[in-house]
């Protein structure tokens, strides 16, 4: 099987950014720990923080990926693009959010990518992106 994370604006800060919402483990930590948990699995990894770059990998990856886990970060909550590009692909996404979006600030209450979504997981810190991995294996 092999997973594509796609993670939007502001998340190359992982493990400085915020850290009582986000917490202090890096992305690159956090991925290497998948990675080694689930060794059959190949993972490849993007990150951006320009929404154009993350709709186009969402076209490269998106007619061969078994499954893309997709953090839109910010732009989740603003880009129709960004929604348009998940309808227009074959691969299933997963749309993960480490924080309880819904607890949080009216304006991340609304996103443009859940409605085109194989599922939602949110709320678990950087754990989101190993349920999105654990729910795939059990489907
Ligand atoms: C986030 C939630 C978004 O509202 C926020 O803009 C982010 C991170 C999360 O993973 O909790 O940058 O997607």
């Amino acid at each position: 099987m092999n997973i594509d994370i796609i993670n939007g604006p502001n998340l190359n800060l992982l493990g400085k950014r915020e850290p009582n919402i986000y917490g202090s483990t890096t992305f690159d930590e956090y991925l290497m720990s998948l990675k080694k948990e689930f060794s059959k699995i190949k993972f490849e990894y993007f990150q951006s923080n320009i929404e154009g770059e993350i709709i186009d990998q969402i076209h490269k990856v998106g007619f061969s990926s078994d499954y893309i886990l997709l953090n839109a970060a910010a732009y989740t909550h603003t880009s129709v693009a960004i929604g348009d590009a998940v309808r227009s692909i074959n691969s299933p996404v997963i749309e993960i959010h480490m924080s309880n979006t819904f607890s949080r600030e009216d304006f991340r209450h609304k996103s443009y990518i859940t409605p085109v979504a194989k599922g939602l997981i949110v709320g678990f810190g950087i754990d989101s992106y190993r349920l999105g991995v654990l729910s795939l294996l059990n489907n």
